[in-house]
């Protein structure tokens, strides 16, 4: 059995009649390679590179009693994703789960915040929007609604009453 550390002669018993054997001049090569070997390690650890810092912003839903829902969103989120993930309860809010099928996700806007939405709302959304209760001019299907930045403290209406386009009645 080779003996690997001189080091260890002081640790275990066993190895202190081998040590005598051991080029005195391997012992520090030994050491220098657990050296090595240990900062690499520690390198490979500290080297991870951090994850971008996701931006975050503020909405506030309010609802049909007056009551106000805030919580923090990532920008490029939708309006329905933020309401899923923060467990918020809008009772039927988004029952098509953002397939553009049910109406659900019906919020209204201010004006003001209803002209930051990058994008317009597609036939698609408008045809949907068409069967929402209580439609306005700055409604929007939340489900199609992607939080942008300048859209810090946004305050969306839900309204009084949910309209799911699939119900046959
Ligand atoms: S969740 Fe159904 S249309 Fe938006």
């Amino acid at each position: 059995m080779a003996c690997r550390a001189g080091s260890l002669r002081f640790l275990i018993p066993k190895f202190a009649s081998c040590v005598n054997r051991v080029n005195p001049c391997t012992v520090p090569v030994l050491i220098r390679k657990t050296q090595y070997r240990n900062s690499a390690s520690r390198l490979r650890f500290s080297s991870t590179v951090p994850k971008p810092k996701k931006e975050m912003v503020t909405v506030h839903f309010i609802q049909s009693d007056g009551s106000k829902l805030t919580t923090t969103a990532a920008v490029g989120e939708n309006l329905l994703d933020i309401i899923i993930d923060n467990d918020i309860d809008i009772d039927g809010f988004g029952a098509c789960e953002g397939t553009l099928a049910c109406s659900t996700c019906h919020l209204i806007f201010k004006q003001e915040d209803y002209d930051k939405i990058p994008e317009k709302p597609t036939d698609e959304e408008l045809d949907m929007l068409d069967l929402a209760y209580g439609l306005t001019n700055t409604s929007r299907l939340g489900c199609q609604v992607v939080i942008t930045k300048d859209m810090d403290g946004l305050q969306v209406q839900v309204p009084t009453s949910v309209v799911d386009a699939r119900d046959p009645s």
